[in-house]
């Protein structure tokens, strides 16, 4: 039986092969992701051609998993989606042209999806799923993760977040179902964005700098907790701005790389370069370091130095997007993408929006990071839109979002 819109995602932009088919932008019928972590950790980052490769090596089987879990086959999708961008040209391509063969050969409607809509859609998706109809408009979105620090200010057009049943509402789906337009076409104004690093990226290079290997956020979210944040008192990582007004755009952007810059300099004025190598060596000996392996290799120094800089990034993060909520009103806060999974960014988003009384609501730690299903459901209005790609698309590495 064909109960409600199937759509098949896929995700190809940075360095995790996924795809996943969602139901009617709210139920996840599964939800597959390759992590391409163990090619790229041992050269602490990613490495755009080795991630090509793998994308090639990966596509096929994931998509056919996601279809498989989920019950569907190549013929049962009602569409498919894509990643268009932004990320990493080659990797995008992978998905971008692999979707297009599909959707051609299937003769399914194609939908390009921009990665960050997609992350904003993960919360979203999550809180359908829990049924919570509840979430107040415009939204404002910290998009942050390994690629990615931007503020957004989300509205749906014209219409709340799921209209009720109305006639003007509906639009047909592939079986003939009428179904609700859910939350029609979306508008996204950026607010703020990173001038240099993301924040995802001074986790990975700082902890890449203090030789806990790839990718950094997890390890120093966990290693932080041992720590004293006020130890080392390093300044906000505060870009110079202009008087707010005229120039206001320019108030909530971001820079992370002085920060970076600012540990690196702590190491070597505090003689910490042999420690760094010994705990590089320590680490990589062991196939899958534990928690208790971190920790081991790390001195009450560099627990500090690691709780320091993590206060820092996440006192920027919640201090700029308050400041931005002050001034634009939001009803929500959605704080998404790789670094949304951080505990301590979380806890303090969770303090301040409490004192304030402004909901703040974060995917779960699954859907943080890369995923398809997040583009699944993103993809989903356009699909009620009839917003659909022909095949002259191509994939767009520094796609805006608007
Ligand atoms: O969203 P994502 O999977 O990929 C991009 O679109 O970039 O985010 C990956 C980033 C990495 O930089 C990783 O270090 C960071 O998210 N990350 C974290 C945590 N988990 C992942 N950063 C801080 N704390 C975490 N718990
Ligand atoms: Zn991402």
């Amino acid at each position: 039986m064909h109960n409600g819109v199937h759509i098949l995602g896929i995700e190809s932009s940075c360095d995790e092969t996924a795809a996943a088919v969602v139901r009617s932008g709210e139920q996840t019928e599964s939800n597959v992701v390759l992590s391409q972590m163990a090619t790229h950790g041992i050269y602490g980052g990613v490495v755009p051609e080795l991630a090509s490769r793998e994308h090639l090596r990966g596509i096929a089987p994931v998509v056919r998993q996601a279809l498989k879990e989920a019950g569907q086959d190549y013929r049962s999708i009602d569409a498919i989606a894509v990643t268009r961008g932004p990320g990493l040209a080659g990797s995008l391509l992978v998905g971008v042209s692999y979707a297009k063969a599909l959707a051609f050969s299937l003769e399914k409607p194609l939908i390009a999806v921009n990665h960050l809509e997609g992350h904003i859609h993960s919360v979203l998706l999550e809180e359908k799923q829990r049924n919570n109809r509840e979430i107040g408009f415009p939204v404002l979105a910290l998009v942050v993760s390994g690629g990615h620090t931007h503020l957004f200010l989300c509205k749906p057009l014209g219409r709340s977040f799921e209209p009720k049943s109305n006639e003007a509402l509906m639009h047909r789906a592939g079986d003939g179902n009428a179904m609700p337009a859910a939350g029609v076409a979306w508008k996204y104004e950026l607010i703020g964005r990173t001038r240099d690093d993301a924040a995802g990226e001074a986790y990975d290079k700082v902890a890449k700098l203090l030789g806990l290997g790839y990718p950094g956020g997890p390890v120093i979210d966990r290693l932080a907790k041992h720590g004293d944040a006020r130890a080392v008192p390093f300044s906000t990582s505060q870009i110079k701005h202009r008087e707010r007004g005229a120039e206001s755009a320019n108030f909530f952007d971001f820079s992370f790389s002085g920060i970076k810059t600012a540990v690196l300099r702590y190491v070597e004025l505090n003689a910490m370069r042999d420690q760094v190598e010994a705990r590089r060596k320590k680490l990589g000996a062991i196939p899958k370091p534990s928690s208790q392996d971190y920790l081991d290799a790390c001195d009450r120094r560099t627990l500090d130095l690691v709780a320091s800089f993590q206060h820092t990034v996440v006192e920027d993060l919640v201090t700029k997007t308050m400041k931005a909520a002050e001034q634009f009103q939001p009803a929500t806060i959605f704080v998404t993408g790789g670094v949304a999974a951080n505990s301590e960014l979380r806890r303090r988003f969770e303090e301040v929006s409490a004192q304030r009384g402004l909901p703040v609501y974060f995917p779960s730690l699954r859907l943080a990071t890369d995923n398809a299903a997040m583009i699944a459901a993103a993809a989903y209005p356009k699909f009620l839109m009839q917003e659909f790609a022909d095949f002259h698309f191509s994939a767009d590495a520094s796609l805006a979002l608007r």
